[in-house]
């Protein structure tokens, strides 16, 4: 009885591992987006980086930045490749490259698509040789597309169901919460950079 229980029910469902592997990247790329956001305003200049511990104050926010961005892309990449590998979700690798027939909430799948290309493209425009040959102000205006990337990942990772069941949003679960945290998080961040812009135009 107890055999045929394990050998039917897999040890790890794809779906529910990809749904981990999915929210790991979303508080990769907030961390992310904050990082950045840090850097272009200077953060390490202010008194409330000034007064941090010496081991924090180490810290290289530009790399940290940089890598937490390939983190991301393989979380992301790991989240969507498991998804065919369930058969229970009837998705199929196509449906992961172009998911406009996608067996189970295709719109919402497709925010995800294209919060990965924007990825994608912010990480090769990022590549030393191609900034140089874009140009600062081109890379930068590349690179501000991460603002939209963010209302993508998060709109997709608050309203797709876990279980492919279709299901609308259950607010308070712990995982759509901590998407909710996410999405929190990016919005003050947001604002207060959006702030910094116009003390700094004004100046
Ligand atoms: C930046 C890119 C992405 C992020 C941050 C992300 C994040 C998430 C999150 C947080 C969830 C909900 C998990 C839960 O509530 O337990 C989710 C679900 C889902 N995502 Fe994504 N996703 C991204 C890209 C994609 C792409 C490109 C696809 C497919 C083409 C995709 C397909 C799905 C599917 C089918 C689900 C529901 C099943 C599951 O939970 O795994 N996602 N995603």
């Amino acid at each position: 009885m107890l055999l045929t229980i394990l050998l039917s029910e897999p040890l790890i469902n794809p779906t529910e591992l990809s749904g981990t592997l999915g929210l790991i990247a979303t508080v990769v790329l907030t961390i992310n987006m904050v990082l950045g956001m840090m850097i272009s305003t200077s953060f390490k200049k202010t008194n409330s980086w000034l007064k941090l511990p010496a081991t924090i104050k180490a810290i290289d926010l530009l790399n940290l930045h940089n890598y937490t961005a390939y983190i991301a892309l393989f979380f992301v990449f790991a989240h969507i490749i498991l998804i065919p590998l369930d058969a229970a979700s009837k998705f199929t690798f196509w449906d992961i490259i172009w998911p406009v027939n996608a067996p189970h909430q295709p719109n919402i799948v497709l925010f995800g698509t294209f919060s990965l290309l924007a990825l994608i493209t912010v990480i090769i425009t990022t590549q030393k040789w191609v900034k140089s040959k874009l140009g600062f102000r081109l890379w930068k205006n590349i690179h501000l597309i991460s603002y939209g990337t963010c209302v993508l990942f998060v709109v997709h990772g608050l309203l797709m169901d876990p279980q492919l069941k279709d299901r609308p949003t259950d607010w308070i679960d712990a995982e759509k919460l901590l998407s909710e945290i996410c999405g929190i998080a990016l919005l003050l961040a947001t604002i207060i950079r959006y702030k910094y812009y116009i003390y700094s135009t004004k100046k």
